[in-house]
């Protein structure tokens, strides 16, 4: 393991199902280390139930949960740890809008990401931390061997 700094800023980001299954994963990677981030953790697994509960656990009450973890656990999935200054909100630009159809060009859905439609659900292709603080307890739910 790459050792893990505290004082710097990471974020976890997941190439989901789609982006996976559409070999994207070259594509995102390549955004992120020519923006000048460092990724220190990276693996590819098939998200379980329970993980997935935990870690969209803000939305359990959301009418799309249900869908939500389908799609997750429908294919392998990348997990990183990416690291940089700012990168939290640096990521999350370069992820564009949550709904596709909404993403600017020039961000990962804006460019790549398809407009959900009733066949598709929800796919976006990747997800990011949307703070420093859920940003720890994604790491540690994806990478607890790294912050042990
Ligand atoms: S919310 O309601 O504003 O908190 O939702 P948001 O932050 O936009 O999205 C939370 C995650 O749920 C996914 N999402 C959806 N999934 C299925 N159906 C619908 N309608 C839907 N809307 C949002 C969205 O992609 C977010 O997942 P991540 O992995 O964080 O991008």
């Amino acid at each position: 393991n790459i050792p893990y700094n505290p004082k710097e800023e990471h974020t976890l980001v997941l190439i989901k199902p789609d982006g996976y299954a559409r070999g994207l994963i070259g594509e995102v990677i390549s955004r992120i280390e020519k923006r000048g981030f460092k990724i220190i953790g990276l693996k590819i697994t098939i998200p379980t139930q329970e993980e997935l509960e935990e870690h969209y656990f803000e939305h359990k009450d959301k009418h799309f949960f249900n869908s939500l973890c389908e799609y997750m656990s429908s294919g392998p999935i990348v997990a990183m740890v990416v690291e940089g200054s700012r990168v939290v909100q640096s990521f999350r630009n370069m992820m564009g809008d949550t709904n596709p159809a909404l993403a600017l060009p020039g961000t990962i859905r804006g460019d790549l990401a398809r407009d959900w439609g009733p066949d598709r659900g929800v796919e976006n292709i990747v997800h990011g931390s949307d703070s420093p603080q859920s940003a720890d307890r994604e790491i540690a739910l994806w990478f607890p061997e790294m912050v042990d």
